[in-house]
């Protein structure tokens, strides 16, 4: 497309009350200023610069292949883009004008502005709303042909103005030499004091530019967010049309008011995804994924046909198949390879699980190694860590760890052997063999009859009252 894209970022956003500057707010996981760069780059935009400003270097901390301008002091959104003008250069051509906060504006549309500045060889074009309360926005003044004659900020009003439903949504389209030419004609003479970037639009009709109108199709494009409540907003926007893009293409959310899936999250077909379940950031679910009801995926991979039911994935790698819970904590570095388990209760970091190989219950599996058609009893840990460093676990192909075993890592179980159950195992265990480590029984023959007799000579516990 060749447009360059300014997005200004440099606001406090102090209505939204917050220590974090406004646009590195997040939405499904995403900081505001990121869906923004994320819809100029689709859009084909060649250069993007970011004015950032208020918490400068946490914002700009959050942005990757983008140029950073300062604006030190906020004087406005026109002074914004002066702070610009040298990183920007001497361009010509398209500059798309995008805000930080306005996270729902998609490609499209960003491609249909330039496409409509071109046709018209307009000076600007300008994305308007139509809203049903438009409080807090620049409106839209029309002349007799239907273009843009002026915007006019809220606390600039009069009467006739504050009536306009039609709305300024903060992105527009440039002739870059006209906006760059004539950026020194910005004053600030109007309720804030601040320079408008909206006042540009006199001074190109000035020099007999026109300035035309763009009207969003989704009016939710528009949305600024200035507040927590807009933010809400927003989100619940964004929710909604990830979600139909994922129905649309084949999966199915039995309540998808009830699930929330990141912008670059990868679904495939029929894959089925309950209530109360959350998949974000650069997480990739294949065909058949059976997941939630209560679940949440955070960066992790899930291969064909695995069932994850209320559980909490973070940087794991699910082999097709698998079972995860109820209720697994999977933390990077766990891997379950094809047709694995990770059952109830079960804990597991940087560990890999091997093909059929069972965790089913009340484990915690860290730094370890399992191969193939292993069995881990229930209440089975690895001991990883001594108190000063942390150490590896093997469990080789086929052994049978016995309920409640203490692998006091570092320790290697032998291919085809078994731990007895409760046994605190410290030392290697060689294939074939059993290892065993527990105290031996005492038996004592007769030992309840006793007890009883002795409990009722004394009167301590009366049983013929127990059923009363
Ligand atoms: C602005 C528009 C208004 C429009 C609304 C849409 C102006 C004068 N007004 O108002 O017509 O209806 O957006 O949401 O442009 N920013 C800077 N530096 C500054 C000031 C702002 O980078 O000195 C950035 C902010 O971080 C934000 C964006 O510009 O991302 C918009 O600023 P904001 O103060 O929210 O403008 P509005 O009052 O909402
Ligand atoms: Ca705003």
């Amino acid at each position: 497309m060749g447009a360059t894209a300014l997005i200004l970022a440099a606001g406090e956003g102090t209505r939204m009350r917050s220590s974090l500057p406004k646009v590195a707010h997040r939405i499904l996981g995403v900081p505001m200023v990121q869906h923004v760069v994320e819809a100029a780059r689709a859009a084909g935009c060649e250069r993007i610069v970011v004015v950032t400003g208020h918490g400068a270097e946490t914002v700009e901390a959050l942005l990757d292949g983008v140029e950073c301008a300062r604006q030190d002091r906020q004087l406005g959104t026109g002074h914004a883009v002066m702070c610009a003008r040298e990183a920007l250069g001497a361009i010509t051509g398209s500059l798309v004008v995008l805000s930080g906060d306005t996270p729902l504006i998609t490609a499209e549309t960003i491609r249909s502005l330039v496409a409509e500045r071109d046709r018209h060889g307009a000076g600007a074009a300008v994305l308007t709303a139509v809203m049903d309360d438009p409080t807090g926005y620049g409106r839209i003044v029309r002349d007799e042909e239907g273009d843009i004659a002026a915007i006019v900020e809220q606390k600039d009003c009069d009467n006739a103005h504050i009536a306009i439903r039609e709305v300024n949504t903060g992105t527009y389209c440039f002739d870059a030499e006209a906006l760059l030419g004539d950026l020194d004609r910005l004053t600030t003479d109007n309720a804030q004091g601040e320079f408008y970037l909206t006042d540009m639009v006199a001074h190109l009709r000035d020099e007999s530019r026109s300035v035309i109108p763009v009207p969003a199709h989704d009016a939710s494009e528009a949305l600024g967010v200035n507040t927590r409540v807009h933010l809400a907003e927003a989100a619940k926007a964004m929710q909604r049309r990830i979600n139909e893009r994922h129905m649309l293409a084949g999966v199915t959310m039995t309540d998808p008011l009830l699930v929330w899936i990141g912008p670059h999250v990868e679904l495939g077909r029929d894959v089925i995804i309950e209530p109360m379940t959350t998949v974000l950031g650069e997480s990739r679910v294949g065909d058949d994924v059976h997941l939630g009801p209560n679940t949440r995926v955070t960066d992790s991979q899930i291969a064909d046909g695995a069932v994850i039911d209320a559980s909490i994935l973070v940087g794991a790698d699910v082999g097709p198949g698998a079972v995860v819970g109820p209720v697994a904590y999977l933390r990077p570095g766990a891997v379950l390879a094809a047709n694995a388990k990770a059952g109830t209760c079960v804990e597991i970091k940087s560990s890999t699980v091997g093909e059929g190989s069972k965790v089913p219950h009340l484990s915690y599996i860290g730094d370890a190694t399992i191969g193939r058609k292993v069995n881990v009893g229930a209440g089975t840990i690895t001991c990883n860590y001594d108190g000063f460093a942390k150490h590896r676990t093997v469990i080789e192909d086929g052994a049978f760890v016995g309920s409640d075993t203490m692998l006091v890592a570092p320790v290697r179980i032998g291919e085809g052997s078994v731990t007895a159950a409760a046994s605190a195992i410290s030392r290697d265990v060689p294939p074939g063999a059993l290892g065993i480590e527990r105290t031996e029984q005492r038996t004592v023959d007769g030992w309840t009859a006793r007890r009883r007799a002795a409990i009722q000579g004394t009167g301590e516990h009366d049983s013929e009252r127990e059923g009363e």
